[in-house]
């Protein structure tokens, strides 16, 4: 078993904990104690893989949502090396890493000008993309990068088109471990060549997003693979095929509730596409950027567990208040949205503003989210034959911590204003 959903570092996937070759000629006693350093390190990443148990290992590529931390809805387009290197430290600091944050993702903003022979270079903010990479892996962690299928990316800066070997193979040598490949200005030659005909538009994305995959694929290198269409032509449907671990299934994501509500109750009936290694991407969270209250902070966290939603923290992680540290490592709520059989959760039961969704588990317990998205307290009911349940059930309230008395039948559970109750159900 593994840590609740830290990854086994291993040379395969660019995280070298241990060096290779450990004694040359130039071996003294100050290399050797370091080495053993390096070894104890790599000694005790193995037995916190070994001690929190959560989510079976695994040698899948995102065999569960990939969980960490992205650049873009804190530090936009301005991001900086020194920004990267501070939010991996934090990671190891607040423990996130331990609860499985693992990936650090540079999202637009990083690249530069491409040399004359078309490599793309990062900008004078990243001064060494290969020594970034290396820091990132040496606490345990993986990096990722951002690109565009267009010529441009959303922010304006260079993107991969034409170029799609020559940057994989950068990213790989570089020792990227993720990839999101975001649409942008490919959007506009959609609009110029399809012909506003879906059949076309659907082809040529299709067709630009695969292109990156066998890129990635043809560098041996294992890189997740992040589709960024925006849920344009039911990209669910389809972003498997183009080797997706996961895609986007709407517009971006914005630092305040209705937004946050808005795309994620939206995301009813897409279950079906999502599963272990290819989820459905609802966008990054926004818990700790002021936005959100902490109920709001909450339903988030609750919402996108249930569905199955990769955890990329999108806050600046190494300023943080304890409240909202305490809201993305949950581990209870992580080990809902970890769960291994990867079913992504649905909606159950609605009225006006009042929403459960719920989400089977592993060995046949079940995670259940009761939503007020109204300004009030509400008593709400919850209703076990909802769930096909007759007999008595255990109830977990997993942001209380805490066993409620058992109940069969019906029962009403009071939520806050904008919040969520968020209970695991065992029969
Ligand atoms: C948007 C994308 C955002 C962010 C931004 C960068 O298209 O949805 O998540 O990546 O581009 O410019």
């Amino acid at each position: 078993m593994k840590s609740l959903l830290f990854q086994l570092p291993s040379a395969q996937n660019g995280i070298e904990m241990v060096p290779t070759k450990t004694f040359d000629v130039t071996f003294t006693a100050v290399a050797f104690t370091a080495n053993l350093l390096k070894t104890l390190s790599a000694l005790a990443v193995l037995l916190l893989f070994f001690s929190l148990t959560c989510v079976p290992a695994s040698a899948q590529l995102a065999a569960t949502p990939p969980m960490g931390w992205n650049s873009w809805n804190h530090f936009g387009a301005n991001v900086s090396d020194s920004d990267v290197r501070a939010a991996a430290d934090a990671l190891v600091a607040t423990g996130l890493r331990d609860s499985g944050y693992i990936y650090v993702n540079v999202d637009d903003g990083w690249q530069g000008k491409r040399t004359e022979s078309g490599e793309l270079m990062p900008n004078e903010r990243f001064p060494d993309m290969k020594s970034l990479a290396d820091y990132v892996h040496a606490r345990g962690l993986k990096l990722g990068l951002y690109s565009s299928p267009g010529p441009l990316s959303c922010a304006g800066n260079e993107g991969s088109m034409g170029h799609e070997d020559i940057d994989a193979r950068t990213f790989a040598q570089w020792g990227v471990d993720y990839l999101k490949y975001d649409i942008c200005s490919y959007r506009k030659i959609l609009e110029r060549d399809a012909h506003r005909n879906p059949e076309i538009a659907q082809r040529m994305m299709f067709a630009v997003f695969e292109r990156m995959h066998l890129a990635l694929q043809a560098t041996g290198r294992p890189i997740v693979y992040s589709v960024s269409q925006h849920g344009l032509s039911l990209g669910w449907a389809w972003a498997s095929q183009v080797g997706a671990n996961l895609w986007r299934t709407g517009d971006d994501i914005h630092d305040n509730y209705i937004s946050v509500t808005e795309i994620g109750f939206a995301q009813g009936g897409l279950s079906k596409f999502a599963g272990p290694s290819h989820w459905n991407d609802p966008d990054m969270l926004e818990i700790g950027n002021g936005g959100l209250t902490s109920d709001e902070g909450r339903t988030q966290m609750s919402l996108w567990s249930l569905l199955a939603a990769p955890l990329l923290a999108g806050n600046d992680v190494s300023k943080m208040d304890s409240d909202s540290l305490a809201i993305l490592n949950n581990r209870e709520v992580l080990c809902i949205d970890q769960d291994p059989a990867g079913h992504q959760g649905d909606r159950l039961w609605t009225e006006g503003p009042l929403e459960i969704w719920a989400r089977y588990l592993t060995g046949g317990a079940i995670a259940v989210g009761l939503f007020n998205r109204n300004q009030g307290y509400i008593d709400m009911p919850l209703d076990l034959r909802l769930l096909g349940l007759t007999s008595v059930v255990k109830v977990r309230d997993v942001w209380k911590h805490k066993d409620l008395p058992p109940f069969q039948g019906s029962k009403t559970f009071l939520v806050a204003p904008h919040g969520v109750v968020l209970l695991v159900l065992h029969r």
